[in-house]
């Protein structure tokens, strides 16, 4: 078969960064995971120009917001809108400051990482950023509350992607990508 990762279910985050006007952008990304480098760190590709490439390249940070169910429509809408269109420039979402780097945070994201870029790694046309987490942020049921993980990950219910779909936690269709975003009003 050609390259693909059908079958290969991943997380989704909603990366977060400040425009030119200090405007916040949000888009959607799959191609997440961890690094070990003497701590936890986070590797990241984003693939052709947009808007969240260039303010990352700008600033050096960027937040990654772990998608919920509840917040699948957003998040959809994100994914398949680009940053320069007026219409997402419009957009007034819930933010928060980051509490330790100057990044925007998705208050409604039961998690959050406040990433710090240390190193790109540009290629044809994608590129890689390695980036150290500086804070991670956790709703307090996560962080503080009783229960123990299975219960956790129930109530905030994270969405996975493969095969150009959504699936919930456990496992439940949720939709071709560019479907839930019809549900947003
Ligand atoms: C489910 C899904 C996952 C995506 N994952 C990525 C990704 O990992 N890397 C990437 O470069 N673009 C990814 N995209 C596309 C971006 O979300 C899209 O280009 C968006 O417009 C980026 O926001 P921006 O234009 O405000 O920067 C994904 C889109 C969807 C719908």
């Amino acid at each position: 078969m050609k390259p693909t990762n059908d079958f290969c279910p991943q997380t989704l985050f909603l990366y977060g960064t400040y425009d030119d006007e200090g405007r916040a952008d949000f888009g959607l990304f799959c191609w997440f995971s961890y690094i070990w480098d003497g701590e936890l760190g986070v590797m990241a590709c984003i693939g052709g120009n947009k808007l969240t490439r260039e303010n990352i390249h700008k600033r050096k940070v960027f937040s990654a917001n772990l998608v919920t169910e509840k917040l699948l429509p957003l998040a959809d809408y994100l994914g398949n809108t680009a940053g320069h269109s007026p219409e997402k420039k419009k957009l007034n979402l819930e933010t928060e400051e980051g509490k330790i780097l100057p990044v925007p945070v998705l208050t409604a994201s039961p998690v959050n990482f406040e990433l710090e870029v240390k190193q790109f790694i540009p290629l044809l046309d994608g590129e890689v950023m390695l980036c150290a987490i500086r804070n991670v942020l956790q709703d307090d049921l996560l962080a503080k509350g009783e229960g123990a993980s299975p219960e956790k990950l129930n109530a905030i219910a994270p969405v996975h992607t493969t095969c150009q779909r959504y699936f919930s936690w456990n496992g439940k269709s949720l939709g071709a990508w560019g479907g839930p975003m019809s549900d947003i009003g």
